[in-house]
């Protein structure tokens, strides 16, 4: 079974009682069993990551475009968290990597400070999700799903 491998950045380990206004009240375990359950509707196994630290988030973009080029991952769902807005070398790693991949966010970035209001993700990303909360993710596997088919189906 291909896998889906979805990555999150910076402080979002702290999903849950950071900011809950924002990002709302469910912990980072919370969203890994929505996601088992999307990922299994979706005929996918589900590979779910948290680092606080860019290097180890660059280390597995590298690791999932190597899995995508021999069938083992149907691509990556990544909250970059901050490193989204200001990381050359995540951009740099999903271009080079050449993974398919969708930018998700929990919040509506667009709606919140200028800072937050530019993607150095967004240009090497097939889509993006934002600011459907939580349900961001099950709502981004099933994008996923229709990504990896659609390229399926080019290929045969
Ligand atoms: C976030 C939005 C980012 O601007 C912020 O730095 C995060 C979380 C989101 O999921 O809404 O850490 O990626």
């Amino acid at each position: 079974m291909k896998k889906i491998l979805i990555l999150n950045g910076p402080n979002l380990n702290l999903l849950g009682r950071r900011e809950p206004g924002v990002y709302g009240s469910q912990t980072l375990d919370d969203v890994k069993q929505l996601c088992a359950v999307a990922c299994a509707a979706h005929g996918y196994a589900l590979d779910f990551r948290q680092s606080n630290h860019e290097g180890v988030l660059i280390d597995w973009i590298h690791e999932a475009g190597a899995a995508q080029a021999v069938g083992d991952v149907a691509g990556v769902i990544f909250n970059a968290g901050a490193y989204t807005h200001t990381s050359i070398a995540l951009h740099d790693a999903v271009k080079g990597a050449a993974v398919r991949l969708i930018e998700l966010h929990i919040s509506n970035v667009h709606a919140r400070e200028e800072f937050r209001q530019h993607s150095y993700l967004s240009p090497v990303a097939q889509g993006v999700m934002f600011g459907f909360g939580t349900h961001g993710y099950p709502l981004a596997i099933a994008a996923m799903a229709v990504l990896h088919e659609q390229a399926e189906a080019t290929i045969k």
